[in-house]
């Protein structure tokens, strides 16, 4: 019941000039929601699964310009089940053996060339922490994911945060691989896995169900290329595309302050191509990309979908799980990260009133 004309003026009076005819971002659908007192469901309330079909990440103008994309993993599984064996295995590194007590701190991304068939595939790689206390950067990590690879050890069976895993997974809406680890060793009993999996109602294709499992040996190396070709397979059916023409976006994976560069943020770019001097609003941080550099530290002067990069310029540092946009022009960048700093400035203080809203945080 309000009309357009105070609605434009209130965008305005907040240094927001909409021509008439555009889209209005997010955040801006949120202002005003506020001003008029109108519930929104959105942001950190965007159910996962939306998220992870990617329905936001494309748009209509990019649907006769749409390209295959690789596919986004996640590996997930309980601690010490194997998750940073099996991506080295795959890798052929050695990144397990250096961590800092054998435990994953940060969400590692990886773009691994993967032989199929005589071809090779491209398929980038997410390597989760288990240590509960990371559970909310799990539940982060299944939004960009589009297949999860749940890693279970065969001498020790489904644990709290197998379970953790494979929730999340089905929040997401995403399709579960089980990877069966560990059968090399004394005591794997991977019958039993399959067993406690389907008790809690993931089916083996075997007995009619349909989630693959593979019986792996990470640290042989033993049906690994198995794991591989299903997760192809599976991929395939999920016809991965994006356009890569066009100005992009994504989420960030990790970030942090490094002392000589400063703000580095961790992206996984999800539609259209990051270029270098592209300027950027990302949560409440903007800036102009001054270096791109991918998952093995190299300097690039772009990444297009599916592709995790390492960028600075940004003025501050975003949070694991904020969305990236690279935008016409700083002010635009500028205007868009002051809305959004002050949104969840506001959302933070009904927060801490208590109003019982359900967040990403409060819910890992
Ligand atoms: P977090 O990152 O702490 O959650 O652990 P993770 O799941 O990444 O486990 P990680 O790869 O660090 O492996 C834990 C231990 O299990 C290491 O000592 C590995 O060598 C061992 N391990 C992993 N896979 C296998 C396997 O297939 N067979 C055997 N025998 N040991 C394995
Ligand atoms: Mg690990």
């Amino acid at each position: 019941a309000v009309s357009e004309g105070e609605i434009m003026g209130y965008l305005y009076s907040k240094g927001i000039k909409p021509d008439g005819v555009q889209k209005l971002s997010k955040d801006m659908v949120k202002m005003v929601c506020r001003e008029y007192d109108v519930e929104v469901i959105d942001g950190e309330q965007v159910r996962v699964e939306d998220m992870a079909k990617k329905k936001e990440i494309l748009d209509e103008d990019d649907l006769d310009k749409l390209e295959d994309r690789p596919p986004v993993l996640t590996i997930m599984g309980h601690v010490d089940h194997g998750k940073t064996t099996l991506l080295d295995y795959i890798r052929k590194t050695k990144v397990a053996a250096s961590e800092a007590g054998g435990i994953t701190q940060g969400i590692g991304a990886y773009k691994v060339q993967v032989p199929i068939d005589g071809k090779t595939q491209t398929c980038v790689f997410l390597d989760t922490p288990g240590h509960e206390a990371f559970g909310a950067m799990r539940a982060r990590g299944a939004r960009v994911t589009d297949i999860a690879v749940i890693v279970v050890a065969a001498d020790d069976g489904i644990r709290p945060q197998t379970s953790e895993a494979i929730a999340h997974a089905k929040a997401a809406g995403v399709p579960i691989i089980v990877a069966i680890n560990k059968i090399d060793k004394d005591g794997a009993n991977p019958d039993r896995v399959i067993q406690e999996l389907s008790s809690i109602g993931l089916m083996p294709e075997d007995w009619g169900g349909d989630t693959p499992m593979v019986k792996i040996s990470a640290l042989k190396g033993e049906n690994v290329d198995d794991l591989l070709e299903t997760i192809m397979l599976i991929a395939e059916l999920q016809e991965l595309k994006a356009n890569p023409d066009r100005n992009a976006k994504g989420t960030v994976i990790e970030a942090g302050l490094d002392k000589s560069k400063g703000p580095v943020a961790s992206f996984i770019v999800q539609n259209g191509t990051l270029k270098r001097g592209d300027v950027i609003v990302c949560g409440e941080a903007f800036g102009k990309v001054r270096a791109l550099f991918d998952d093995k530290g190299r300097q690039v002067n772009e990444a297009g979908p599916s592709t995790p990069v390492q960028v600075i310029g940004l003025d501050n540092v975003p949070l694991a799980g904020d969305e990236f946009e690279a935008v016409d022009s700083l002010d635009v960048a500028r205007k868009q990260a002051e809305l959004r700093a002050e949104l969840m400035r506001d959302e933070r203080i009904t927060e801490k009133a208590g109003d019982g809203k359900v967040t990403l945080s409060s819910l890992a």
